[in-house]
């Protein structure tokens, strides 16, 4: 299944232009790699209020199965971005969070500071990644799998009866 993503990296610095954006890249060569398409990029700061407002329009548009965050999931004074998530889902996906934490615990006990959530808004699933390169795409590969069979469900499509087994 063709996946539409939109990916979004959550950085007051990268905002500002004072630091490259690395992760959103990197997501953006990981999603095409898988064959899905990138329906947006966007880079926003820490800010309540734009990442709300970005992942409503986003999720209402229609035009994406799912919305990746990287960034602002750690304990820092100006981390918002699960808090932002949980103010525009429906419903929450406690199994992908759970998921990610646990692998990504067998690789950095830091895992333990990720504060990543992931829900649905209408058919949308939105889902929290960390901040760097490296920890972005380790825990998008966790959740990789499982993620055709989670948007054929968001879309009602009957063929989601099939789908019960896990993409390789
Ligand atoms: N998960 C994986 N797989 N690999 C990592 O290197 N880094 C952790 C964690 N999750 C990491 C990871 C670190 S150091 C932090 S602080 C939290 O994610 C939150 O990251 P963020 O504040 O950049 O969102």
């Amino acid at each position: 299944m063709k996946l539409r993503i939109g990916i979004v990296t959550v950085s007051d610095r990268s905002s500002r232009d004072e630091r490259p954006d690395l992760s959103g890249p990197a997501l953006v060569e990981m999603v095409k790699s898988k064959g899905w398409d990138v329906a947006e990029t966007l880079i926003v700061p820490d800010d309540l209020d734009v990442l709300r407002d970005t992942l409503t329009l986003w999720a209402d548009s229609g035009d994406m199965d799912i919305i990746l965050t990287t960034g602002g999931t750690g304990f820092s004074p100006r981390d918002i971005t699960p808090e932002a998530t949980r103010f525009v889902v429906d419903k929450l996906a406690p199994g992908l969070a759970e998921m990610m934490r646990a692998e990504s615990l067998k690789i950095t006990l830091h895992a333990m500071l990720s504060r990543a959530i992931a829900g649905i808004r209408g058919r949308a699933l939105i889902i929290n990644l960390p901040g760097s390169p490296k920890a972005a795409c380790e825990n998008l590969q966790v959740v990789a799998p499982v993620l055709g069979h989670a948007a054929q469900l968001l879309r009602d499509d009957a063929a989601a009866e099939t789908g019960h087994i896990p993409d390789p």
